[in-house]
């Protein structure tokens, strides 16, 4: 069987992966081997002009230096300063400057020289995300013509938001380098058609199929999973000795997310101090714990959102704390898996509440560590990818703190019989459509367009 060669920014070379796309990659490889090409890390002054080898892992890796100016245009510029705040419909907060874009052509160009003398002729190469979007298009012009994909773990904008780009019709030649585009839910598959029309004239020839300027295009939505037996074990297991104790009688609340403003973490804060507000009854009776370490720190926007939530908590702590009871625990640092998956399981709600999300895996993890015969209840907003899949969950809007103080009441007041019967629902979803099915999906519908070619050529 032909090679999987996989190419991401972030390559996991730590012990503590964290972001969903290198936790789904981590699991698909683990069990498939392959290669896998990512960044190395930590920008260097003198950057090797060649890949560099890792072993010691369950697959090959190879890492890309880069130096502090491309780190710096391509990564924290265009594809954190413009990219991901226009992608998930924060326009207001990108920062456009030409410099970043030169930045991110430049890079992606490096990567797939760098790349060029290790590839095999049959290897299938599958491009993850944003900050690669362009990587396709300049292995193409090297002459690479295995088959490659893309998968955009992030939605895709708008055509309002496209238009917010510097290049929204560059962002659409890049796409039509690849034989196969995969995205997170039908909302973003109708985001590319229609942005790509308005922007391009790119024509939807079938329901899957698109064509500009004499390509043609696969484009289908592969919603990503999480390793689910493995995490629902790994609750099972989890030390008694990690679990949260409370001096009052409280029910645990959990959010689990990088510090990204995408995410709600002040919405839901206000909406907690909502709930304390209004039902003076759950004091004591409820506690939140928000795990949430910074990420992409250089970037204005996540400095200001650290500010803003740790101001908050400690209003409200300083607000509604009692000798025995502080409402809102703040932890900014991440925690190895098996401890995330105990404290899933402890909690009586998960908050998984982003304002835009291409799919969000904690809405998934959370599902998967409940106790089947007492679990917990999922909130979820309704711009996460995942919303598609679990409808039984208590879906809201993240931006109303009315109803999203509503929903963590009744999740406090939800009877078993209720509970029992919404996760079982939403945990046969996360098992059915795990991580496995995910990557064997999308790569056999890479290998249909590779054999499609090859009768065509
Ligand atoms: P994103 O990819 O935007 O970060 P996801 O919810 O899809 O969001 O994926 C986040 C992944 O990172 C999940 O697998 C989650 O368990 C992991 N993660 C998030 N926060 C932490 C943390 N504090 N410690 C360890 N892992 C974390
Ligand atoms: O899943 C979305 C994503 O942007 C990934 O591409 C990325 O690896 C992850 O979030 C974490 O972000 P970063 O790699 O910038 O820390």
């Amino acid at each position: 069987m032909s090679r999987l060669v996989v190419v991401s920014n972030r390559l996991p070379l730590g012990d503590n992966p964290s972001g969903g796309l290198v936790v789904a990659l981590d699991d698909a490889l683990r069990s498939s081997g392959g290669l896998w090409i990512g960044f190395s890390g930590e920008p260097v002054d003198d950057p090797a002009d060649a890949l560099i080898d890792h072993p010691g892992a369950a697959f090959d890796r190879l890492s890309f230096d880069l130096s502090p100016e491309d780190h710096h245009n391509y990564y924290l510029g265009f594809s954190n300063s413009v990219l991901w705040p226009i992608c998930h419909g924060r326009a207001d907060l990108s920062h456009l400057d030409p410099i970043y874009l030169d930045g991110y052509r430049k890079v992606s160009a490096r990567i797939a020289r760098l790349m060029v003398p290790h590839l095999r002729p049959d290897d299938r190469i599958w491009v993850q995300d944003y900050q690669l979007f362009a990587l396709g298009a300049e292995l193409r012009k090297l002459g690479v013509r295995n088959a490659i994909g893309h998968f955009l773990h992030i939605p895709f904008p708008a055509p309002a938001e496209c238009a917010t780009l510097p290049n929204p019709a560059e962002l659409f030649d890049w796409m039509m380098a690849y034989d196969l585009v995969g995205f997170q839910a039908r909302r973003d598959l109708d985001n590319f058609a229609a942005s790509g029309h308005h922007m391009t004239g790119m024509e939807q020839t079938d329901e899957n199929r698109f064509a500009l300027g004499g390509r043609t295009l696969r484009a289908e939505v592969f919603p990503i999973g999480i390793d689910a037996r493995s995490f629902v074990e790994e609750a099972r297991d989890a030390p008694d000795a990690d679990r949260v104790r409370f001096l009052t009688n409280a029910r645990l609340m959990i959010g689990v997310d990088r510090l990204d403003y995408s995410k709600g973490i002040p919405q839901r804060f206000r909406a907690f101090q909502q709930l304390l507000d209004k039902i003076p009854d759950l004091h004591e009776q409820i506690s939140f714990l928000q795990i949430a370490p910074p990420t992409r720190s250089g970037v204005q926007a996540y400095d200001d959102i650290r500010e803003e939530t740790e101001h908050l908590a400690g209003r409200i702590n300083g607000q509604f704390a009692t000798l025995n009871w502080t409402p809102i625990r703040f932890i900014n640092r991440p925690y190895p898996r098996q401890v995330l998956a105990g404290l899933y399981r402890q909690a009586r709600i998960g908050l998984v509440t982003p304002l835009a999300d291409g799919m969000n895996l904690v809405a998934k993890e959370f599902v998967a560590a409940q106790d089947p015969e007492d679990p917990g209840v999922l909130i979820l907003s309704r711009f996460a990818g995942a919303v598609e899949q679990m409808p039984a969950a208590l879906v809201i809007n993240p931006h109303d703190a009315h109803e999203t103080a509503a929903a963590m009441a009744s999740a406090m007041r939800m009877s078993k019989a209720e509970r029992k019967s919404r996760h079982q629902e939403l945990l046969s979803v996360v098992l059915e459509k795990d991580v496995a099915w995910w990557s064997a999906a999308y790569l056999k519908a890479l290998d249909e367009e590779a054999a499609q070619d090859a009768l065509t050529e």
